[in-house]
């Protein structure tokens, strides 16, 4: 933001959701999308421009939106109904710290996280001066990766960290997961990062078997500091790190306290649980309730990665956040890349009946980019009420799901281009490879590159009847092997994979998601649907343990479930 802002606007202040559906500009989509004829062969033959058209750039992002079953008459009566719905007021609500997540009566402030310090002018949201809170534990943070990879910090007994554990489940973990897989060759101090999130206790017992606990810190990464899952392994973790240090050092009952202060640091919202855990407030970094679990990854929940990437990546990678955000508030939405993808996503969904969406990078580094974009994606918007209570009014919530390419090719693609559903595929690649090979005289990276734009053009233009006659084929055969073509993609590329593109990427997928939301009344920013399996499990525990009279209360499927369980142990 450029100018002073200073704003306390609570959720009751939050103007009702527009239904959708009861827009002018919803009837005359439902009226184009009767009406529209033609093919993407057809669009595409009949206006030489089209691929100019729908193609739009945003921050070092270049998206081509030309193979989605659109016409330019689409596109501007989604905007209509962007428009209609109130987009641009939201966005802006929600960059200045209103209220929106109504349920939970906060702020939505994600975007404050990569501000650039005093570049934007202050941000004061409930009191709060942001932009200072937010840089102070940067800084802290920083300063800690620092001393870590330089080796001033070491673990009790003098020895240089080699490397940090994260423990944390959502998105306590699969934004920094993600984000260390896609950026792992510029981890260069010698730290290796990894990563135990289920509560299964192979997750921890595997990721910690060939570790030397003198050489490992421990970064606890809850917002809440309540989450099971976590807590657990933050135990398990901390009486590994323990014995191991007795067995192997000698460290006695008295040094355990400075042990756990020199191996374990802890990033929550909730400091005062992070000191009961027994964790010095000191080696703990903060954040705020104004971030949502799936959108903190580049809050100190990213603390891990400013350790095994280093400050500077961090630093590039919230820049990159940042370049994204600014397009999304300030460029017009028919240039306004994540505004033009979040309606064509309503489009696929709402109008042509779309239930999966495909996210698949042709960058092996970007393997994890899908199951994180699941957490964003789908417990944003995987809701049936409104953020008003009312129940929504039309189709929400796309399955996102995808792997990289070329491996999908050989698995699932075979749906995407001859099966009975439609399902939109974002395809991502970058043109600048990490790690240039050759095989002979091959580039593999142009392989790689020309597997991506073929999908997409076999997904768009198909193969006809006379095609496949004109190559011999005969018989029964020559249906089996058409392609009815009119398969939308779109396609995203970069330069490069960086942390700064990484993060632009990221933040594309989180506006696109808020577009969505916001068409169709939902608040994108709470989660109550996973209270409910929480609340059960906690009060299982007696029936899983063995208690009979526990076990006759439950259902009867679930109590023979038990049963089974109890006699297989
Ligand atoms: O699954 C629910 C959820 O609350 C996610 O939204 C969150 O990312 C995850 O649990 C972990 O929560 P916490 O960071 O508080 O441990």
């Amino acid at each position: 933001m450029s100018s002073d802002t200073q704003h306390d606007t609570p959720a009751s202040a939050v103007p009702a959701p527009v239904d959708p559906t009861a827009t002018a500009s919803w009837r005359a989509l439902a009226q184009h999308e009767e009406a529209l004829e033609g093919s993407l062969r057809e669009w595409f033959a009949a206006d030489p421009q089209r691929a100019a058209t729908l193609t739009h750039d945003a921050a070092d992002l270049h998206v081509d939106l030309s193979k989605n079953l659109v016409t330019p008459e689409t596109v501007s009566l989604l905007l209509d109904l962007a428009r209609e719905v109130g987009l641009e007021q939201r966005r802006d609500a929600m960059f200045a710290g209103a209220h929106i997540n109504t349920s939970e009566d906060r702020a939505v402030l994600h975007t404050a996280l990569r501000r650039p310090a005093g570049g934007d002018g202050p941000l004061v949201v409930d009191g709060q001066d942001v932009d200072h809170d937010v840089h102070e534990v940067l800084g802290r943070i920083y300063d800690f990766a620092r001393q870590v990879r330089s080796g001033e910090w070491t673990g009790v007994t003098g020895k240089r960290i080699t490397t940090v554990v994260n423990i944390g489940i959502g998105g306590s973990d699969l934004g920094p997961v993600m984000i260390y897989e896609a950026l792992k060759p510029l981890a260069d101090a010698g730290i290796e990062a990894r990563f135990i999130s289920n509560i299964d206790p192979t997750d921890a017992y595997e990721t910690t078997a060939d570790l030397d606990p003198e050489t490992t810190l421990v970064i606890v990464a809850s917002k809440t500091f309540t989450t099971l899952e976590t807590i657990t392994n933050a135990r398990l973790v901390r009486d590994w790190l323990l014995s191991g240090l007795r067995d192997r050092a000698g460290i006695t009952a008295e040094q355990e306290k400075e042990a756990v202060a020199r191996h374990f640091v802890a990033v929550s919202t909730a400091l005062d649980k992070v000191a009961d855990f027994g964790i010095d407030p000191d080696n703990a970094f903060g954040f705020w309730n104004w971030v949502g679990g799936r959108y903190s990854v580049d809050s100190a929940i990213g603390t891990v990665l400013a350790v095994a990437l280093g400050p500077e990546a961090f630093e590039e990678l919230l820049a990159g956040f940042h370049a994204m955000d600014e397009h999304f508030r300030t460029a017009p939405l028919e240039e306004n890349v994540p505004a033009l993808m979040g309606m064509l996503n309503v489009w696929n969904v709402n109008f042509l009946e779309a239930e999966t969406h495909a996210v698949l990078p042709y960058s092996q580094y970007l393997h994890r980019f899908p199951a994180y974009l699941q957490q964003l994606t789908m417990e944003s918007n995987g809701k049936s009420v409104r953020w008003d209570g009312s129940a929504i009014t039309t189709e929400t919530g796309e399955i996102f799901w995808g792997e990289p390419g070329t491996n999908g090719q050989h698995a699932f693609y075979q749906l995407i281009h001859q099966g009975t559903r439609i399902i939109p595929a974002d395809f991502i690649a970058f043109a600048t490879p990490t790690r240039p090979l050759r095989d002979g005289d091959q580039d593999v990276h142009e392989l790689f590159l020309a597997n991506f734009f073929a999908q997409t053009k076999a997904l768009a233009f198909g193969k006809t009847e006379e095609e496949v006659r004109a190559e011999g084929t005969e018989g029964a055969l020559v249906a089996a092997r058409m392609f009815s073509g009119d398969r939308p993609t779109t396609s995203i590329m970069a330069p490069a994979l960086t942390p700064a593109t990484l993060g632009q990427l990221i933040a594309l997928y989180e506006h696109i998601t808020f577009v969505e939301g916001t068409v169709w009344g939902i608040n994108s920013f709470d989660q109550w649907g996973v209270e409910l399996g929480k609340q059960l499990a906690k009060g299982l525990a007696p029936a899983v343990a063995g208690d009979e009279q526990a076990i006759a209360d439950e259902d009867p499927s679930t109590a023979e479930l038990i049963r089974y369980y109890r006699a297989h142990r």
